[in-house]
């Protein structure tokens, strides 16, 4: 089984680390790549083809881990080579999937939702997957991965995706600012022990992760939220007015992603004081 990775960040590194241990040949190619990901790809040991259509040709399944904006670009670009299954893991709503997804001539095709951080969650991080070729892809399971096929129609796992991407990320953008107003009040930890005695043991550890992965991928979490909203539009039967809120806080949480993308750039993923006064120097 040869399975090739369009993109070589988080997902396609931590999928290839599982893959490579339980027999399978990984590949990628670096094709245009920053010194960032040609490092990583060296890191993981994984095999490099001379370019995107090479990989293209010779894997039974060909993943696309890019990143939100250029999902649709990167399925042009492979979408006359495409030999085996092409799976779209980006976080991108349903039609943006389905245009992508259109590119790979060869029809074999399956949109698939990583449901949670792929780091956090481990192997047994669940995937859902949708499409005509789902069930193809899930046969990935038997290399220890967790993808649960939910339906044949193209969509649907990006649905599922999309919905709870507006959740979990509005939260996080809300712990961030709210956070942040309490350590400039000098009030953050007492904050915090208030916050755990309300919601669920372990709030503390999960709000830190949030706010630290938050502010590590905020450029890439700010593409996502321009999906949801691109979805969340296109699905609305409100017929919404200028004068409605409906959406003011998807609107909110991507413009928010967006002004911290665009104010710090992270090499690492700080601890929540250490982001905070990155914030301040900034100013
Ligand atoms: N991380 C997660 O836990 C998670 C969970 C669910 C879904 N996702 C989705 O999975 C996708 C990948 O996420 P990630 O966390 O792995 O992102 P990432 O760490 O930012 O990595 C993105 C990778 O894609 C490469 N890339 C960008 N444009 C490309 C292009 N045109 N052709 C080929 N490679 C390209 C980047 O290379 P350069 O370094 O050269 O730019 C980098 O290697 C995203 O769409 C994200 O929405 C991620």
């Amino acid at each position: 089984m040869k399975v090739g990775f369009l993109g070589f960040g988080e997902v396609a590194s931590t999928l290839s680390g599982w893959l490579k241990d339980a027999g399978v040949e990984v590949y990628t190619s670096l094709e245009g790549r920053s010194d960032k990901t040609r490092a990583r790809a060296k890191n993981y040991g994984v095999k490099v083809c001379k370019d995107n259509k090479s990989l293209a040709k010779i894997s039974d399944i060909l993943i696309s881990a890019v990143t939100p904006a250029e999902a649709v670009k990167i399925a042009k670009d492979v979408g006359k080579y495409t030999r085996g299954i092409y799976v779209d893991v980006n976080n991108i709503s349903p039609q943006t999937a389905k245009e992508a997804l259109d590119c790979i001539e060869n029809g074999k095709t399956a949109d698939a939702a990583i449901i949670g951080g792929i780091k956090k969650g481990g192997i047994k991080v669940l995937i859902l997957v949708s499409g005509s070729h789902a069930e193809q892809f899930s046969r990935l399971n038997q290399y220890g991965l967790n993808i649960k096929v939910i339906a044949p129609e193209v969509g649907k796992a990006k649905t599922l995706k999309m919905l709870r991407s507006s959740y979990t990320k509005g939260v996080s953008a809300l712990l961030l600012e709210t956070l942040y107003l309490a350590n400039e009040m000098g009030l953050d930890d007492e904050f915090l022990r208030c916050l755990e005695a309300t919601e669920c043991p372990g709030f503390r550890e999960s709000t830190l992760s949030r706010i630290k992965n938050s502010a590590y991928h905020a450029q890439r979490k700010s593409q996502e939220m321009e999906e949801v909203l691109k979805f969340i539009e296109d699905y609305s039967k409100l017929e919404l007015t200028d004068e409605d809120e409906c959406l003011s806080m998807i609107k909110a949480t991507g413009e928010f992603f967006k002004y911290i993308s665009n104010k710090i750039e992270l090499d690492e993923r700080p601890n929540y004081k250490e982001l905070f006064e990155s914030f301040k120097s900034k100013n």
